[in-house]
C-alpha cells in the first residue's frame, strides 16, 4: 500500500527547465475573460499545449523555447529576446517558475520568476500590448511580486478555483497543491481605473 506523502511533496521529478504542460481548460479559461490583440508570442512553448488553444480560437501563435520540444522555434532564449516578434500583440505563457522542486529554498524560485516577470513587462510596455502569465496564486503575494504586479499595467487576476493536475497517472493521480492565477496585464489600460481579481468557478 503507497504510504501517505508529506504535502509539500510534489511527489514527482522535477523535469529539465521546469517543463509541465498547461491543461487545456487552463488556456481555454483565459480566453473566456480576456480579448487579446492581434498575433500571440508564446516563448516557453513546451509542447505547444498553450498555443493550440489559441490557434484553436483563432489566433495567429508565433511559439519558440529555449528547448526543442517538436513545436515552435527551439533555442530561443526568452532573455535574450529584445521585443515581441513582428506582428505579435500580446504574450501568453506559463513560465519556468525556476524552483527546481521541494529540495530548493523558496527563495530561489522567487527571484527566477521576478527575473521572468520583470523582462515580460519590459517587452510588453516597449509592444504597447498584452501580457498573461500563470503563476502559483501564492506568488503574487510576495512583497516584491506584489510590487511589480502594482507598476501599473496590471488589468487583472484571473483566480484558477480548480486545482490544475500537472500529471495524469491514472488511479494514482494526486490534486496538484498549489492554486493558481493569471496575472494579466495591458500596456493599453485605463489606468484611471482599479485592476480587478475574478473567480473562474
Ligand atoms: C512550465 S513549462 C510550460 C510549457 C508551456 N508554456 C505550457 O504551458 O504548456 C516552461 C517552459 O519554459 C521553457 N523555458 C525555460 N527557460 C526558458 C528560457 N530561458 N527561454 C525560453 N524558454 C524557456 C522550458 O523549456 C519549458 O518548455
Amino acid at each position: 500500500m503507497d504510504r501517505p506523502r508529506p504535502i509539500h511533496r510534489s511527489g514527482y521529478d522535477r523535469e529539465a527547465h521546469d517543463y509541465y504542460a498547461t491543461p487545456a481548460w487552463v488556456t481555454a479559461c483565459l480566453l473566456r475573460h480576456v480579448s487579446l490583440r492581434g498575433a500571440v508570442w508564446e516563448p516557453c512553448c513546451g509542447d505547444g499545449a498553450i498555443a493550440a488553444v489559441l490557434e484553436s480560437h483563432q489566433h495567429a501563435v508565433v511559439a519558440s523555447d529555449l528547448e526543442d520540444r517538436g513545436v515552435g522555434t527551439p533555442g530561443v532564449d526568452f532573455f535574450g529576446c529584445s521585443a515581441f516578434p513582428p506582428g505579435c500583440g500580446a504574450m501568453v505563457t506559463n513560465p519556468p517558475y525556476g524552483d527546481g522542486g521541494a529540495s530548493r529554498r523558496a527563495t530561489n524560485a522567487s527571484i527566477g520568476m521576478l527575473r521572468f516577470v520583470r523582462h515580460a513587462l519590459a517587452l510588453t510596455r516597449a509592444a504597447d500590448g498584452q501580457l498573461a502569465l500563470l503563476v502559483r496564486f501564492q506568488w503574487t503575494a510576495g512583497q516584491r511580486a506584489a510590487a511589480l504586479l502594482q507598476e501599473g499595467m496590471l488589468d487583472r487576476v484571473l483566480v484558477l478555483t480548480r486545482r490544475i493536475q500537472w500529471f495524469d497517472r491514472g488511479i494514482h493521480t494526486t490534486t496538484g497543491q498549489h492554486h493558481h492565477a493569471w496575472v494579466i496585464f495591458d500596456a493599453q489600460r485605463d489606468r484611471s481605473q482599479p485592476s480587478s481579481i475574478v473567480f473562474d468557478q
